[in-house]
């Protein structure tokens, strides 16, 4: 039996800038993650068991862009496997659907490596990262590529559209709460309505992208010489930002001001908006206190990450 697994993601800082070639700044949650275990099936045809989303089937009676489906068939393509080989597949994850942690690209990336291996096609971290950005792509529509790249390598990333790929180094460990609205938002329509909002006004909304860049270049320069009490402001200050740009919604600001009253020393929405999750920048000692004010302020789930 081959396994593989990759953890879910945040974005810190930078989302919808991104989308027009300013940094973000993402890491990696490691609380949460997706497994995916490939061994030789006594039956014939590859078979797929993914008890979190209900689903049991041979891959040839899922249409052919069924999110998992299309991983499998892209990987055989690439792998030039002409006949199918007999599988079984089991995927499990404990990170959240479409709520910004990532999971869709964990699925690709655990699923991609654990073929890759089982198959003996052996890929690199960047011909993962790729393969990955290019199903990203079949889903999501345009995508900046930063959940992939932080999924596959799984370290702290500075990401700028279409460079090379950047780590960087936390000098000191920081703590964040991730708060889930629960409410499930596409990110593709809040990519979408940026993108309207943009085409009507150019010069009004690319200042504002100018503005949310800055934050994310000196978010990471506080994270590299070690001040990361620098961050609660910066998150204020890039929550307001998204808020301008439309993407926040009452639940969101509400749990952003939740988190703030309960001692949080600052918060933002993260991810693609309108739904989703939060996150919070807190001192340790205060994190538990503020992810159960979270919790009573409606938040559907909380985690409590440490970033390093
Ligand atoms: O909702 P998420 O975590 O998948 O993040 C979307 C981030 C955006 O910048 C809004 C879109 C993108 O492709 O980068």
């Amino acid at each position: 039996m081959t396994k593989s697994s990759a953890p879910g993601k945040i974005i810190l800082f930078g989302e919808h800038a991104v989308v027009y070639g300013r940094p973000a700044l993402a890491v990696p949650v490691t609380e949460v993650q997706a497994n995916v275990d490939v061994s030789e099936s006594a039956r014939k045809g590859v078979w797929i068991g993914a008890p979190d989303v209900n689903l049991s089937a041979e891959l040839n009676v899922l249409p052919s862009d069924h999110p998992i489906a299309s991983v499998i068939h892209n990987f055989l393509f690439l792998a030039r496997v002409t006949s199918f080989p007999n599988l079984e597949i089991k995927i499990t994850s404990t990170i959240p659907v479409a709520s910004g942690l990532g999971s869709g690209a964990a699925v690709t990336v655990a699923l991609t490596r654990a073929l890759a291996s089982h198959l003996k096609h052996p890929m690199n971290d960047e011909e993962v990262n790729a393969f990955a950005y290019e199903i990203e792509k079949l889903h999501h529509g345009t995508p900046s590529g930063i959940d992939n790249t932080v999924v596959t390598y799984a370290r702290p990333v500075y990401f700028i559209k279409g460079q090379s790929i950047e780590t960087f180094k936390v000098s000191k460990p920081f703590m964040i709460v991730i708060a889930d609205t629960g409410i499930s938002a596409p990110t593709k329509e809040s990519v979408g309505d940026v993108r309207r909002l943009w085409m009507h006004d150019r010069s009004r909304w690319e200042t504002i992208f100018d503005k949310i860049g800055e934050v994310s270049f000196t978010a990471r320069r506080a994270l590299e010489a070690g001040k990361p009490e620098l961050l609660g402001e910066l998150m204020n200050e890039n929550h307001e930002l998204l808020q301008k740009l439309t993407v926040s919604s009452q639940e969101l600001d509400h749990l952003v001001e939740t988190a703030r009253r309960a001692g949080a020393l600052g918060a933002k929405l993260s991810g693609g908006g309108r739904g989703g999750n939060m996150i919070a920048f807190v001192e340790p000692e205060r994190a538990q206190a503020v992810s159960f004010s979270l919790l009573e302020a409606g938040a559907k789930n909380t985690i409590i990450t440490q970033v390093s």
